[in-house]
């Protein structure tokens, strides 16, 4: 009795707190304790999500990310240091290889104080980029706060983004408004497909420093919505780094704030909370993290007989694979962008067929996606392979081999079911007959007599 109670109560724990899919130990890097209460709804809202927080001072000697050569956390939070930078267990190779051991870090930057150059240099080697001018911030003349930044026009009130692009999954949009107050712009390197930006700044910022008087605005480094705001970066093995340029916009003060721009009629309530919940849940692999689960395939004939090694060429085959996406607290059927194919690949040296696979069935926690196809006229050794990678989603990559072997002496059709062989064999009957009857007739036709002969 009592076993099952325990039981209960540990489902009930399990259904009341949504967890990461990787882990909950989160380490938050906050140099001022003081700040801490700036943020009360903020941390309760992440242990509420079931989050373990470890808050540490970037100058604590015991601060170390790593421990007998794992990860001491899961995730990472890092607030911006008040001083020249993080110390010596923050340095960016600490940093990297804490991504490269599949840890995930949310990096929170703040226009208030200049950015030193060790979160600079981190972030040139993920591809993202600050202004070389550290102390500053975004400023818009045209979507600022009226209610709090009148005359500094400097927090920032921008709509929530939507999707990224027709073929990803929008897992930070919604209704309402942000405010970003002095939130530090990033700009993102052109050529790396791993990083994808979240908000883009409006078209009329800019990228301001209030220190420098010298009021010319001739060299500006970015303009508009090439700054972005909050930007992400998605490693090969699927860790997660997110710069979020304005840490203010996590304060109880602006989860709560309303705001309103030169151009609306009445104040609305930011849904920075909201949002928040959003970044840190991707951030964290609560979203947009995918498994794969059985992978079978057969031939059309024969269903029973799952995942065969060998196959013959010009057999009928079917694949199935079965994708499911982790969604705050559990896995649920993986739906594919409206846009976008989940291709599968047959390939030997390169894809002799690349299929788009179509949903088919969907079980409780999954989709099965299939694809049906003959393989080719050649033998040999050849995989099945899916590789499906898309900002926000992580990376998924399949491959089976099987092998393909050409026909058995006895598997060929017989002669006479070619029927463009019909011709041919016609012909040698023809001869064989026509050579039968010859000797039939030679055989069996009398010789003319020889009386005959005498008579004339
Ligand atoms: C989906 O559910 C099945 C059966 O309950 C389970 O075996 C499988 O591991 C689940 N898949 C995922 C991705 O959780």
């Amino acid at each position: 009795m009592r076993w099952f109670l325990s039981f209960l109560f540990l489902s009930f724990l399990a259904v009341v707190h949504a967890l990461s899919s990787t882990g909950n130990r989160l380490l938050v890097i906050l140099e001022d304790e003081t700040e801490k209460s700036l943020y009360s709804t903020f941390w309760s809202d992440l242990e509420g999500r079931g989050y373990t927080l470890s808050f540490e001072s970037p100058k604590s000697e015991q601060l170390s990310l790593f421990q007998h050569g794992a990860r001491a956390y899961d995730h990472l939070l890092v607030f911006p240091p008040k001083s020249k930078g993080f110390g010596p267990s923050l340095t960016p190779k600490a940093v990297l290889d804490f991504m490269n051991k599949e840890g995930n870090v949310l990096l929170a930057l703040s226009g208030k104080s200049s950015t030193p150059s060790a979160i600079s240099s981190l972030l040139i080697e993920l591809d993202l980029h600050l202004s070389s001018d550290r102390s500053a911030f975004v400023v818009d003349h045209f979507n600022y706060d009226t209610v709090s930044a009148s005359e500094k026009h400097d927090v920032l009130v921008v709509p929530r983004p939507g999707p990224l692009r027709p073929d990803t999954k929008a897992y930070f949009s919604g209704e309402g408004v942000l405010a970003m107050p002095r939130a530090v712009p990033q700009t993102l390197g052109s050529d790396s497909p791993l990083v994808a930006p979240v908000l883009r700044a409006p078209v009329t910022a800019y990228s301001y420093n209030p220190k420098d008087d010298s009021g010319s605005m001739e060299e500006v480094y970015a303009t508009g919505s090439q700054l972005a705001l909050v930007s992400t970066m998605q490693s090969r093995n699927s860790a997660r780094f997110t710069v979020l340029g304005s840490v203010e916009s996590l304060e109880d003060k602006w989860f709560s704030a309303t705001v309103k721009t030169p151009s609306d009629e009445e104040q609305t309530q930011t849904v920075n909370r909201e949002f928040a919940k959003q970044l840190t849940a991707w951030t964290f692999k609560e979203t947009g993290v995918l498994k794969v689960g059985k992978i079978e395939h057969y031939l059309a004939e024969d269903p029973a007989d799952l995942n065969p090694q060998i196959y013959r060429i010009k057999n009928d085959i079917v694949f199935n694979m079965e994708v499911s996406e982790y969604e705050y607290d559990g896995y649920v059927p993986f739906e594919l962008p409206s846009e976008d194919a989940l291709q599968l690949e047959f390939s030997m040296l390169s894809p002799f067929h690349r299929l788009a696979l179509q949903p088919t069935r969907k079980t409780d926690n999954s989709t099965v996606y299939s694809a049906a196809f003959t393989t080719p006229d050649q033998h040999g050794i050849f995989s099945f392979r899916v590789d499906y990678k898309r900002p926000f989603l992580t990376n998924v990559e399949e491959k089976h081999e099987v092998t393909v072997r050409h026909f058995a002496h006895d598997e060929y059709p017989r002669s006479w079911e070619i029927s463009g062989g019909w011709v041919w064999i016609a012909g040698l009957w023809a001869v064989i007959g026509g050579f039968i009857a010859f000797v039939l007739v030679w055989l069996y036709s009398e010789p003319p007599s020889a009386k005959t002969k005498k008579t004339q």
